[in-house]
């Protein structure tokens, strides 16, 4: 970026000299003579930084920094002030400059400050184009916050299946937001004045898991005292959310399966059924297909979840959201620890940016509280961060650089290339073999033949 300076100083020659030596320095320069025509400048151009001369005809430089303040907040003002002048330099900050300069100047100075002024600019455009795209979401889902294309996409489909009764089946890695995508589905569907109950499939023994799914009649078991109404009659014109489907105990899924079907569950020990009417939503991060064939998940269950397919993309492939969602939470951190944080400085962003977020949105939720709470400045700067995120070096490099003895054969660039793509994809092969354009099974044949399970 070019930053566009205006100089105002009644010294004509002055205003040249600095003019060309700035223009050397790569920053397009205007200057003008007077602090009003300088207010003109100033509607009609769009500056990123002005600096100023204190003493000048009719509107002085503290006059004109208190209008610049008032009318264009976001443009910062230098003041220039004589050499030890320290009074006027505290009433040209009093009157809203951002920094200043004494007199002689000194060009390479006045450089570097006119620099950063200028991206305090930039970002305060960032974080206003950042809050827009926060604000319209639409309003129903804002929950799920994301407007890169494969976000666009999530959004698209949950908007057209919440209305209706169809299994859904989500799938994406740790922290990618199913849960959140299952609530939306609730909340902006036909059922959101029912229940929405979930469960985690992963953390019960088989015989608890049961009775807390389907329910038990008094005295079904010896511990039964009293009868227990199950998870899917109690979200009975609601939604049941069936959370880590993949670990559901292989001997349970059978009975799920006959739920789905038939539309009633017989509590443990009852008489009779009792029919329920419930819209079932699954999530896993476990890679189903290859699940069913180690024969631990059952074919029959999958597709009968599966009717709605929702795959939720990995942090990484999310773009410009990882910024997008760390303000977010920088807003919200900075308001509940009361500290004034505007942003993410450009260095810090593009840390962020940069890093493979292996645990998702999670992670980044973790990292910016992380941040938040070391921040010193305004914005996140890089040494906020944690220190994995601020040095991480992303391994693009799979074949060797210019020396001829670290060449490596086709073969190896293919062992390395797919390697690195299982790494990415946290090891899902069905993931992997899409990334890949390869059958699931050649690439099964292949990790075999690299004797890694990858
Ligand atoms: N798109 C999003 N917008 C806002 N917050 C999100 C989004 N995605 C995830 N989150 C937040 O990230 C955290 C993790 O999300 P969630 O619990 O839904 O992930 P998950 O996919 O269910 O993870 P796991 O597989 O570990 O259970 C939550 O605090 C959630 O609020
Ligand atoms: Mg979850």
């Amino acid at each position: 970026m070019t930053p566009r300076v205006l100089i105002v100083d009644d010294d004509q020659a002055l205003c040249e000299t600095l003019d060309a030596g700035l223009v050397r320095r790569d920053f397009h320069v205007a200057w003008c003579t007077s602090g009003d025509r300088a207010l003109t400048l100033i509607d009609e151009g769009d500056f990123d930084v002005v600096l100023t001369d204190l003493h000048m005809g009719r509107l002085d430089g503290i006059g004109l920094c208190q209008c610049v303040v008032q009318r264009r907040p976001d443009i910062p003002v230098i003041v220039l002030t004589a050499f030890g002048s320290f009074d006027t330099a505290v009433a040209a900050i009093r009157a809203g400059a951002y920094d200043f300069i004494s007199k002689p100047v000194q060009i390479d100075v006045l450089g570097i400050a006119l620099r950063r002024a200028s991206e305090r600019k930039a970002l305060h455009e960032e974080v206003k184009r950042l809050r827009s795209a926060v604000s319209t979401a639409p309003s129903d889902s804002r929950e799920l916050i994301g407007t890169s294309p494969a976000m666009c996409a999530v959004h698209d489909v949950v908007a057209r299946v919440a209305d209706s009764d169809a299994s859904v089946l989500i799938t994406g890695e740790s922290g990618t937001g199913k849960e959140v995508v299952a609530r939306v589905l609730h909340k902006t569907g036909r059922r959101r004045e029912g229940r929405f109950v979930a469960i985690n499939c992963a953390a019960m023994p088989e015989p608890l898991l049961e009775s807390e799914l389907f329910g038990h009649a008094r005295g079904a078991f010896t511990d039964a005292k009293e009868a227990h109404v199950g998870l899917f009659a109690q979200a009975s014109g609601g939604t049941i959310f069936l959370d880590e489907i993949g670990d559901m105990p292989l001997a349970l899924q059978p009975k799920l399966l006959r739920v789905l079907q038939e539309r009633t569950v017989r509590p443990l020990g009852a008489a009779g059924e009792v029919p329920v009417d419930v819209r079932v939503i699954a999530a896993t991060n476990r890679d189903l297909e290859s699940a069913i064939e180690e024969r631990r998940f059952r074919e029959d269950l999958f597709f009968r979840l599966n009717v709605i397919h929702l795959a939720l993309p990995p942090l990484r492939a999310r773009g410009g959201d990882i910024l997008i969602l760390a303000q977010h939470w920088i807003a919200k951190t900075a308001a509940r620890e009361k500290k004034s944080i505007l942003g993410i400085s450009p260095a810090a962003a593009e840390k962020l940016v940069a890093y493979s977020w292996p645990g998702n949105v999670r992670e980044l939720q973790n990292c910016v509280e992380h941040a938040v709470a070391l921040a010193r400045y305004e914005q996140i700067m890089p040494e906020d961060l944690p220190d994995k995120i601020r040095s991480y070096k992303s391994s693009h490099v799979l074949v060797a650089g210019d020396d001829p003895s670290e060449l490596v054969p086709m073969e190896e660039v293919e062992r390395r290339y797919i390697l690195r793509v299982l790494q990415a994809v946290a090891g899902n092969k069905t993931a992997a073999a899409r990334v890949l354009g390869i059958e699931r099974k050649t690439l099964y044949r292949k990790l075999e033949r690299y004797g890694t399970d990858g």
